[in-house]
């Protein structure tokens, strides 16, 4: 017989960690040693989002155990960073529109519609950025999702709503060093199972398996294979390699999510680096000859991989692709070079504008 917990307070202060317990304890069996330090609801502060159609504080924002997102995954999201500029005072939105164009494309997939075009949802998300004064680097997480409270797995007939939120967010994975990367016996879901090119919040139980069997076997990431054994991304990255000089990422018809980072490195590596990108299929066993591997992604932002099933990565070293294309990212995204202003949308109108908001 199951015994009532007390109501636990509206917000809790242990950032969803019971007191005493490990975080990431599954039943008996702790699995990770320590929660992600970064993307947590803050406590000290209070947060706005937009959430059915108004402003209302981040904590406030609840949907019922029984909307149909909820229980069935039908829901779409974009995972978006904004960088935080020190010296310019300026918090950057990077590629806010290709971010809202993805997320229209990915609801389409699913019988929904944003509430607005994506230069709106662009206008909507910059306000609540400013609203919320933040000045570090944040991460945006817009989703559309099916609101119905009602039992019937489908996706027609049912009501669906918008809401996006922000949080300060640091690096998701490690991006100094170079990572350890597994290839998982799970295979990517295939375009005629949940389509991967599509955000589909139901699709990300099939990132985190990945993931976890990365993880609990001692790696940093998971690289995922198609049904056919090519390798298709990571858990939430997408995947270049270089061999000889070339650089090569699988192509959009082999399920993977088609990348707002991976076009932004394609554009660096041709512009800055002088080198094109080949779009082909990549076999397993190539990762292990590959002179140099690196994952790509919002959240991941450029991850070097210098091992891959135990094996080195070329020299074991980050290498001058990967690496290079790295500086330029970050150059890139926090507004330091010019060439690129074209990715990112200023939060502050002027340093005016940013005083006032401090006071
Ligand atoms: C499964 C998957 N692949 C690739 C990516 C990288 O996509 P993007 O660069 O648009 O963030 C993500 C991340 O957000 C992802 O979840």
């Amino acid at each position: 017989m199951l015994t009532e917990k007390p109501a636990r307070p509206a917000t809790a202060d242990t950032n969803g960690v019971e007191p005493g317990a490990e975080a990431g304890e599954v039943g008996a069996e702790a699995t990770a040693a320590t929660p992600d330090a970064t993307g947590v609801l803050p406590q000290e502060r209070r947060l706005d989002c937009w959430f059915q159609g108004r402003f209302v504080p981040l904590t406030e924002a609840k949907v019922g155990v029984m909307t149909h997102g909820f229980l069935y995954g039908t829901a779409c999201f974009e995972g978006i960073r904004a960088y935080w500029n020190a010296e310019q005072g300026q918090l950057y939105g990077l590629k806010l529109l290709e971010h809202y164009q993805r997320l229209a494309r990915s609801a389409r997939v699913l019988f929904m519609e944003l509430p607005g075009t994506p230069e709106e949802m662009v206008t909507l998300t910059v306000e609540l950025l400013r609203r919320n004064d933040l000045r570090e680097d944040t991460y945006v997480r817009p989703s559309v999702y099916k609101s119905t409270e009602a039992i019937g797995v489908r996706l027609h007939r049912l009501e669906h709503e918008f809401v996006v939120f922000c949080v300060p967010f640091g690096d998701y994975i490690d991006t100094s060093g170079g990572i350890s990367a597994q290839t998982v016996s799970w295979r990517r879901n295939s375009d005629v199972a949940i389509p991967a090119r599509a955000k589909i919040v139901g699709a990300y139980a099939n990132s985190a398996f990945a993931k976890t069997e990365a993880q609990l076997n001692g790696h940093d990431e998971a690289i995922v294979l198609t049904q056919d054994g090519h390798a298709s991304e990571g858990s939430a990255e997408n995947l270049f390699m270089v061999r000889d000089g070339v650089l090569i990422t699988p192509p959009v018809t082999d399920d993977i999510l088609e990348g707002i980072t991976r076009t932004a490195l394609m554009e660096l590596a041709r512009r800055e680096l002088g080198v094109e990108t080949v779009e082909r299929q990549i076999d397993r066993s190539e990762l292990y000859i590959a002179d140099e591997v690196f994952l790509c992604g919002t959240g991941a932002q450029i991850s070097p991989v210098t091992r891959v099933d135990h094996r080195p990565v070329g020299s074991g070293e980050v290498g001058p692709i990967g690496g290079g294309l790295r500086e330029l990212y970050f150059d890139a995204v926090r507004g330091r070079l010019p060439a690129y202003a074209h990715w990112l949308t200023p939060v502050y109108e002027t340093a005016r504008d940013d005083s006032r908001a401090r006071t």
